[in-house]
C-alpha cells in the first residue's frame, strides 16, 4: 500500500499484532487523548507499574517558563531504582535469566539469573560503601560490556550514588574531562575492553585520565577482563575481584527521594564542554519501564536485545533500566556486527532465540553493503520486532532491514528520542502504527511535539520547521549538573516556554513525524552525537593550525561524516603527513568517534566582514553543493569560496 499524499510506501499492522499487543490503534487513540486531558490522572496510573516505599501524593509539578525551569515528577514519594530492578522480581522470578551476556568471543556467554543478580549488585554496592562512597556521591564507570558494568551502574542505584558511565571509547582526556565534571573520587574500569578481537586498554586510559586531573580519584576499583598486564598504583588501585572476597552479598536499597539523580550521563552540545545531563529515580525509571514495554511490545518470556553500548543513554534506558524493570531477559553484547563475519548479529539472535531486535541505521547500512548471503544463512525464526535508534534511517535501509532481516513479516519501531528525553518520544507502537519507511511516526503517550519556524510560530498541518516539545513527561532530563542556568540556556531559551529538541522535522498529512537531522552545530556519526565545536577545538589545539571549521557532511555507511577545514600556520606546509597526523590528533584527543572523515587545507574560511565563520556556505560544499551556496556577495573575501570549492575533498 502506498501513501495518497506522498507515494511512500505504508505498512498496515500484521493482524495477528493488533490482537496480541499491549496496544492496538484504538487504545492508543484512547490512551493518548487521555494522556492529554487528564495528564496527572494518566501518569499516577503509570506511576504504579514501579514499586514506592512510601507513595506518591503529587503527580507533577513541572514548569517551562524562562527564569523558572523546573521538572518534578511523583515528588514526595519514595524508592530506589535496583530494588525495583531486582528484589520485587525474586519472589516469581529467582531462577529467571536477567541478563544474557555475549562476549566477543563466540564461544563466550553466560547467563546471570534474577538471584544472581541480586547478588552480585548487592556485593558491589559493599564494595563501594567500603571505599566510602556514600548517598548522593558520583561514581564514574569507565568499562566494556561485561555484566559488571550492570553490576557497578545498580550497585550505585542501590546505594543512592550517582553514576556516570563513560563510553569505553573516549580518551584519557576525554574521562578527564567527566571525572573533574562530576567530582568522582571512585573510578571503575577493566583491565582491557575486548572489541572485534581487538584489545582496548582502558586501566591505561583511566590512569592517564586520572594523572590529568591531578590525581583527585581516591580509589581506582579494576575488572579483570582480559587478564592482560596493567600498571598498578598501590595505594589507590583494587582488583575488583579481590573485594568482593571481603564484604558480604547482602546489602539494603537506600531509600531515595523521586526526584533525586539517578545518574549523569555527558552529552555534547552545539558548543562548549559536554554536558552532564542529570536523570531522576522516579519519573526517569517509570518512563523507561513503561516505553520498554509498549514500545516492543514486550511480553514475559520474551528474549530482548539491544545492541547499544551502556555508555550511551540507549543502553541506560534499554539494556538495563527498562527491561529490568519489568523483568525481563535482556541480552548484552561484548562485540562487533562484524566479528567474527557479517553475521554475527544474526547467529547471536539465533543462538538465544532473540524476539525483539533494537539497533542502528548506521549498523543495518553497514550489513547491507555486505548482501543478504550472510543474513540468509541464519534462520532469525525467533525474531518478532526489529527496532531503530540513534539517526534518521533511510527507507532504503529500512526496506532491507525489513524484508531481509525481518523477512517481511516483523514491524520495525524507528524510535525518536535524546539522551535528554530519557526514552522514547516519538515511535509506532508495533501493534498501533502503520508504518512508513523512514518516519519515526507518531507521538508516544503525554508527548506532544510542536514543529515551529525560526522565529518560534507554530506551525499546522503538514509541515517542515524545528521540532519542540510543549509538555513535559517523566522521563525528562532534570538539569545539567551543576549548571541549571545552562539547562536552561540551552533548552528553553530558543523558543520561550517550550523544550527545543535541535532537531528539524517535517509532519505529513496524516500528522507523522519525519526527523530530518540536527538544525544546531551537534552532528550525528554512526548514530554517536558530536559538537563540531570539540572538533574544532582539539584541531587547533595542534600547533600547526591556526584556525579550524568543521561540519557534517552526508556519509553512506556513518550517516554524517566529519568534514574538518583546516587554515595552517604561516610557514607550515598542506601535506598527507599533517592531514594523517592531524587526524590521530583528533582521535587522540577526544577518541576514535571524533576522527575526521575528511580535511580540507584552506588558505582562509568564509566569513562575514565581522568575523564570522559563515558554517552555511561549508556545510553546502561539504555536502557537494556548490549551486546552492546562496548569497556570498556579504563575504569579506568572496575569493576564499572558489579555492574551497575548487579544492573540496571527495570520499566517493
Ligand atoms: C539525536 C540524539 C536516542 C538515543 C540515542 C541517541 C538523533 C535519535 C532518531 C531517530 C532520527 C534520531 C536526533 C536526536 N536521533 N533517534 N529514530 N530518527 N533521528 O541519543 O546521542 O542524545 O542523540 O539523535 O538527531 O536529536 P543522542
Amino acid at each position: 500500500m502506498t501513501d495518497g499524499n506522498s507515494g511512500v510506501s505504508v505498512y498496515d499492522v500484521p493482524a495477528e499484532w493488533s490482537k496480541r499487543a499491549w496496544i492496538d490503534d484504538a487504545k492508543y487513540r484512547e490512551m493518548y487523548a487521555r494522556s492529554l486531558s487528564d495528564p496527572d490522572g494518566f501518569w499516577a496510573e503509570q506511576g504504579k507499574r514501579i514499586d514506592w516505599m512510601k507513595p506518591f501524593s503529587k503527580v507533577s509539578n513541572c514548569s517551562f517558563e524562562p527564569g523558572n525551569i523546573s521538572i518534578k515528577w511523583f515528588e514526595d514519594g519514595t524508592t530506589n531504582v535496583a530494588w525495583n530492578c531486582i528484589d520485587r522480581h525474586l519472589p516469581k522470578r529467582a531462577n529467571q535469566v536477567a541478563i544474557i551476556w555475549e562476549g566477543d568471543d563466540p564461544n563466550e556467554s553466560k547467563e546471570i539469573t534474577y538471584a544472581e543478580l541480586a547478588r552480585e549488585v548487592a556485593t558491589f554496592a559493599n564494595v563501594l560503601k567500603a571505599h566510602g562512597v556514600k548517598k548522593g556521591d558520583t561514581v564514574t564507570v569507565y568499562l566494556p560490556m561485561i555484566p559488571e558494568a550492570a553490576y557497578a551502574m545498580l550497585a550505585c542505584a542501590r546505594i543512592g550514588a550517582i553514576h556516570s558511565v563513560v563510553f569505553g571509547g573516549f580518551s584519557p582526556d576525554s574521562l578527564a574531562g567527566r571525572i573533574e565534571g562530576c567530582g568522582s573520587k571512585v573510578v571503575i574500569t577493566a583491565d582491557e575492553g575486548l572489541r572485534g578481537g581487538r584489545k582496548v586498554a582502558l586501566k591505561s586510559n583511566a590512569d592517564e585520565a586520572i594523572r590529568k586531573t591531578g590525581d583527585t580519584v581516591k580509589s581506582l576499583i579494576v575488572v579483570k577482563r582480559t587478564g592482560g598486564s596493567v600498571a598498578w598504583n598501590a595505594g589507590r588501585d583494587v582488583w575488583y575481584h579481590e573485594e568482593t572476597a571481603k564484604v558480604s552479598a547482602t546489602c539494603l536499597p537506600a531509600e531515595m527521594k523521586a526526584e533525586d539523580p539517578l545518574f549523569i550521563l555527558y552529552t555534547s552540545g552545539s558548543t562548549g564542554a559536554p554536558k552532564g545531563v542529570v536523570h531522576s529515580t522516579g519519573g526517569y525509571l517509570v518512563f523507561a519501564s513503561m516505553t520498554h514495554q509498549y514500545v516492543f511490545d514486550y511480553h514475559d518470556g520474551d528474549i530482548y536485545w539491544c545492541t547499544a553500548d551502556v555508555g550511551w543513554v540507549t543502553g541506560h534506558s534499554y539494556i538495563l533500566y527498562g527491561p529490568l524493570a519489568n523483568g525481563a531477559t535482556t541480552l548484552m553484547f561484548e562485540g562487533v556486527p562484524n566479528y567474527p563475519d557479517n553475521s554475527r548479529f544474526w547467529s547471536v539472535i539465533d543462538k538465544h532465540k532473540v524476539n525483539i531486535f533494537y539497533t542502528a541505521p548506521t549498523a543495518i547500512r553497514a550489513l547491507m553493503q555486505s548482501g543478504d548471503a550472510p543474513v540468509k544463512k541464519t534462520s532469525r525464526a525467533s525474531l518478532r520486532l526489529l527496532g531503530s535508534v540513534g539517526e534518521p534511517i533511510n527507507p532504503e535501509a529500512w526496506e532491507w532491514y525489513h524484508r531481509v532481516v525481518g523477512e517481511d513479516r516483523c514491524p520495525i519501531v524507528d524510535t525518536w528520542w535524546q539522551t535528554e528525553t530519557g526514552g522514547i518520544l516519538i515511535t509506532p507502537l508495533p501493534g498501533a502504527t502503520k508504518l512508513k519507511p523512514g518516519s519515526a511516526t507518531q507521538p508516544f503517550f503525554g508527548v506532544v511535539p510542536e514543529i515551529v519556524d525560526a522565529e518560534g510560530k507554530m506551525l499546522e498541518g503538514a509541515t517542515e520547521g524545528n521540532l519542540c516539545i510543549t509538555k513535559s513527561w517523566p522521563g525528562q532530563m532534570r538539569t545539567v549538573y551543576g549548571d541549571h542556568a545552562r539547562f536552561e540556556q540551552t533548552y528553553f531559551s530558543t523558543y520561550k516556554g517550550k523544550y527545543f529538541t535541535g532537531d528539524g522535522c517535517r509532519r505529513d498529512a496524516d500528522g507523522y513525524y519525519w526527523i530530518t537531522g540536527r538544525v544546531d552545530d551537534v552532528i550525528n556519526v554512526s548514530g554517536h552525537r558530536m559538537g563540531t565545536a570539540e572538533v574544532e577545538s582539539s584541531l587547533v589545539a595542534h600547533p600547526a593550525v591556526s584556525e579550524a571549521a568543521v561540519v557534517g557532511y552526508p556519509h553512506d555507511i556513518k550517516g554524517q561524516g566529519i568534514y574538518a577545514y583546516v587554515t595552517l600556520m604561516q610557514g607550515q606546509e598542506p601535506s598527507e603527513a599533517l592531514r594523517k597526523e592531524l587526524i590521530a590528533w583528533v582521535r587522540k584527543d577526544i577518541g576514535p568517534i571524533a576522527s575526521p572523515d575528511l580535511i580540507q587545507f584552506a588558505p582562509g574560511l568564509p566569513k562575514t566582514r565581522s568575523g564570522k565563520i559563515m558554517r552555511r556556505i561549508l556545510r553546502k560544499i561539504a555536502e557537494d553543493e556548490p549551486s546552492s551556496l546562496g548569497d556570498t556577495s556579504t563575504l569579506a573575501d568572496p575569493a576564499v569560496v572558489d579555492d574551497l570549492v575548487r579544492n573540496r575533498q571527495n570520499n566517493k
